[in-house]
């Protein structure tokens, strides 16, 4: 099908790399189809790019296939490149030989108009083939590939750990199930289900973090981090969770808080300077349709110090604000996007590191202040998005982390393996979690998470 003659629109269009005059083929989707007894237009898609390229016909007559191309259709294009005398692009190709490859009729559902977000999200499976969907793909594909350059070019190696996991990290309980019991026959023993006749003999689950084994990991290799899928079931029907998501999370022996903030600043930093950069196109295109600052605002980012406030000192500044929330604050209550929102966008006007929250509202494993009340955990938060990352110093002190987990009722025998990197040359540490569909939320503009990720996973919507 000549997958490997045909030139990529990209290569003609970005990289003006093939010389007028040169003979093409390519291989795309029809977006637009006009055509009159002189000339005839067939504007193709091939993925490439954001940008279409133009077929120009100038004896539709002697193409008698053009009848049965309609947008959607699949074609084969070849012809002669040549100057365009169209606005908006600098080459077009004056088609020499025009086929079709896979037809589609006036039911695709993709016809040129604007299409609801929402619309798009019932048909996942073609909304691949629209510009925004095309843009948030290639700029999701390459700021993933700039999370890999920055660790790599910093010495961090690239760790995978378990989807599959005995444990709750977060200790929130909002696991998945993993099991290959037949559910209409689950094996009990004494009335209660018999987890030792399971596949793994234990109970398991799809992992809410890679960040327990990361430790592991860290405190034998010093710097790495995880970049895969993580899974939640919340039953929060929000614009900014997924039940599947996919985290970065870095971990760095020897580390502490301020060194763990100082990375999370400078990675977040290199990732919108990275869009600005690297990905002009999909940024110029969602300046223009989908948020008309998001370049501004990515660039006063970059610029910007991160603000960085205690909890305390933060609780203290939403109890005068005179605001009325929604939710109460006050000290040792969790904040809500609310109150995030009102500090990055109202007070601060830019990012806010908040840090040493309440022991009570954190994961088990962050490191005890002297006070005996906060841990050395910290949220970045972000104008619009909120939470973007939590991380923590951990607690590296066996001790401490055990009666902890005592206190809070977690059996500790089945973290052996976890305090036994606190037993064998314990080490500080620390590492947080980037939500990578926050971060293009941020980067692209994009209200909602179901459309940064090709394929949404939330309460009552797995299908594709
Ligand atoms: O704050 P979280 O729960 O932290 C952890 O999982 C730590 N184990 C990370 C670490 O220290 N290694 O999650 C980290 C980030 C959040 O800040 C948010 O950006 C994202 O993951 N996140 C979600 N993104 C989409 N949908 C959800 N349901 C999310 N839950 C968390
Ligand atoms: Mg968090």
């Amino acid at each position: 099908m000549d997958y490997k003659a045909r030139t990529k629109v990209a290569r003609i269009l970005i990289d003006e790399a093939v010389p007028v005059g040169s003979n093409v083929i390519v291989l795309g989707w029809v977006r637009t189809v006009r055509s009159s007894k002189e000339i005839a237009f067939v504007e193709i898609n091939d993925g490439s790019c954001m940008k279409n390229i133009q077929g120009v016909i100038q004896n539709p007559a002697a193409f008698p296939v053009l009848e049965q191309i309609l947008t959607g259709a699949s074609v084969r294009l070849e012809g002669s490149l040549v100057p365009s005398g169209g606005k908006g692009q600098k080459y077009e190709i004056s088609v020499s030989r025009l086929d079709l490859v896979g037809p589609a009729d006036a039911t695709y559902a993709l016809q040129k108009k604007r299409h609801t977000m929402e619309f798009l999200r019932e048909i996942a499976h073609l909304r691949p083939r629209t510009n925004t969907f095309g843009a948030v793909n290639r700029i999701r594909s390459k700021i993933a590939y700039a999370v890999h350059s920055y660790f790599q070019e910093r010495g961090f190696y690239y760790i995978h750990t378990p989807i599959i996991s005995s444990s709750d990290c977060e200790g929130a309980g909002n696991l998945f199930r993993v099991s290959s019991f037949d559910f209409k026959n689950i094996p009990k023993k004494e009335g209660h289900i018999d987890w030792d006749s399971d596949f793994f003999a234990t109970e398991s689950f799809l992992t809410v973090s890679g960040q327990l084994e990361g430790e592991l990991v860290a405190t034998a290799m010093g710097d790495i981090y995880t970049f895969g899928p993580t899974f939640r079931a919340e039953n929060s029907n929000t614009s900014r969770h997924a039940a599947e998501f996919w985290m970065i999370e870095p971990e760095m022996a020897w580390a502490e808080l301020v060194d763990n903030m100082d990375l999370a600043e400078d990675f977040l930093k290199f990732l919108f300077r990275y869009a600005l950069e690297k990905c002009t196109d999909e940024m110029d295109f969602f300046g223009q349709w989908i948020d008309k600052e998001v370049r501004s605002t990515l660039e006063s980012v970059v610029t910007a110090e991160f603000e960085r406030l205690p909890y305390t000192e933060a609780i203290g500044i939403l109890e005068k604000s005179g605001e009325s929330f929604q939710y109460p604050v006050s000290w040792g209550l969790d904040l809500q996007s609310e109150h995030e929102r009102f500090l990055t966008e109202k007070v601060f006007k830019k990012p806010v590191i908040l840090y040493d929250y309440p022991a009570k509202i954190k994961a088990f494993y962050m490191r005890m202040n002297e006070d005996g009340k906060t841990v050395r955990a910290m949220d970045v938060l972000m104008p619009k998005v909120g939470e973007i990352i939590g991380g923590s110093q951990r607690e590296e002190r066996y001790d401490v982390l055990l009666s902890r987990m005592r206190e809070l009722g977690i059996n500790d025998e089945s973290y052996q393996w976890y305090l036994d990197i606190r037993r064998y040359g314990t080490v500080p540490h620390a590492g947080f979690g980037l939500g990578f569909e926050r971060a293009l939320m941020y980067i692209t503009g994009m209200a909602n998470i179901r459309d940064v990720i090709p394929f949404p996973r939330v309460p009552r919507w797995a299908k594709f």
